[in-house]
């Protein structure tokens, strides 16, 4: 079994797993070579080949212990029949909604990424047996900025002015997002997802009160109705810029790992965290761009703030697309050989 499905049911492996957000992308140039061979980003994502080809790529340059499957968190809006655009350097182009009219799953898009998760995960149990395969969607309410704002922004000022002056409109969105990703999600798990991962990037932008009801409700929703359809599947929560408001987010949607961004202090993460729950982070990834000794003296820290409890290693949010190869290898070398050097376990 991976290590990293043995560390999220509670056990302290012998190493520590690893394995890096946007771990497939364009600081690979075996991706951009891939990339080049499809029209759009969006083409890209729903050719099963080309996609189970990107995942896998990471698993042949460094020993990572899962790969995520190729895709994007606006995958799920376009298959509702949204127009979705992706242009160089410039983020997702979306067209803007204002309610849920017309909104409808065409679920011949989504099936795209079932059968990648298929061809993949055969693939892997030939060449990766030891190696998870991850599936994901993004969380309702970073998934209904993008559909509301109709690109990235700073701190979505739009959509919360939306809701305060669109309730009901905004409720209704979050919640056929909800049903949605939970079946969305299921799906990903029959077709051969061993973890499942929800991003929800712009958790950090709410007040307590909206986070509970737009991060935390739909979450807590979407893993019930995951465990109660396939079982124990192990489930990695990202509430990126949640704060103090992270123990409530892992306590109450009931995931099983909490992904924490660069910002938190790890030892408070350490004391605070339910021993039930599994953290995983949280190197800044703008620290790659810096010399080995570096990247050797933060990954030692976090990983000696866990050394006595089980801990996925990752970054604090997802690799930048220039990094330089050879960090990723460092890093990667710091981490197995982790016993050697640390510390504490001499
Ligand atoms: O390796 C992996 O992690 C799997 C692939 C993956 C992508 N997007 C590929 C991608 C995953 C897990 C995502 C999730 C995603 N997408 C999130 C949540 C995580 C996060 O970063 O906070 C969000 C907010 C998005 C939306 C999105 N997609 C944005 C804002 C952008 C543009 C920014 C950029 O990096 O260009 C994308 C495009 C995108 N998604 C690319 C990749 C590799 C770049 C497009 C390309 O290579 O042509």
């Amino acid at each position: 079994m991976s290590i990293i499905i043995e560390t999220m049911r509670g056990t302290k492996t012998k190493e520590v797993p690893i394995w890096i957000m946007r771990q497939a992308g364009r600081y690979l140039p075996e991706y951009r070579k891939l990339r080049a061979t499809l029209p759009s980003f969006m083409e890209f994502c729903l050719n099963p080949e080309a996609v189970s080809e990107a995942t896998i790529q990471p698993l042949k340059r460094f020993n990572l212990d899962a790969a995520i499957i190729f895709s994007d968190i606006l995958v799920l809006p376009y298959a509702l029949g949204i127009n979705v655009e992706f242009h160089d350097r410039e983020g997702p182009q979306l067209e803007r909604i204002q309610g849920i009219k017309g909104l409808k799953i065409d679920s011949r898009i989504l099936e795209k990424v079932s059968s990648a998760l298929k061809i993949t995960q055969e693939k892997m149990q030939k060449e990766f047996p030891n190696k998870a395969l991850i599936g994901f969607a993004g969380a309702p309410w970073t998934v209904a900025c993008y559909m509301v704002e109709g690109k990235g922004n700073r701190d979505f000022t739009n959509v919360r002015k939306f809701y305060y002056s669109n309730k009901q409109d905004f409720k209704d969105i979050i919640s056929i997002l909800t049903e949605e990703t939970a079946r969305y999600l299921i799906n990903q798990v029959k077709s051969g997802a061993q973890i499942i991962k929800i991003f929800d990037s712009w958790a950090g932008i709410l007040t307590p009160d909206l986070f509970e009801k737009f991060v935390i409700e739909p979450t807590r929703k979407i893993v019930q109705a995951l465990k109660s359809e396939v079982g124990e599947i192990p489930i990695i929560g990202f509430a990126k810029g949640a704060g103090f408001m992270t123990f409530e987010y892992a306590k109450m949607t009931e995931i099983n790992c909490v992904a924490i961004d660069q910002t938190m202090k790890m030892s408070w993460i350490r004391e605070n965290l339910s021993q039930d729950i599994i953290p995983q982070g949280n190197l800044d990834n703008a620290l790659l761009f810096s010399g080995k000794s570096d990247i050797e003296e933060e990954t030692i820290k976090i990983l000696d703030t866990f050394s006595d409890r089980p801990f996925i290693f990752n970054l604090g949010h997802g690799v930048l697309p220039e990094t330089p190869i050879e960090s990723i290898e460092h890093l990667v070398r710091v981490i197995k050989n982790y016993k050697k050097c640390s510390k504490i376990n001499k």
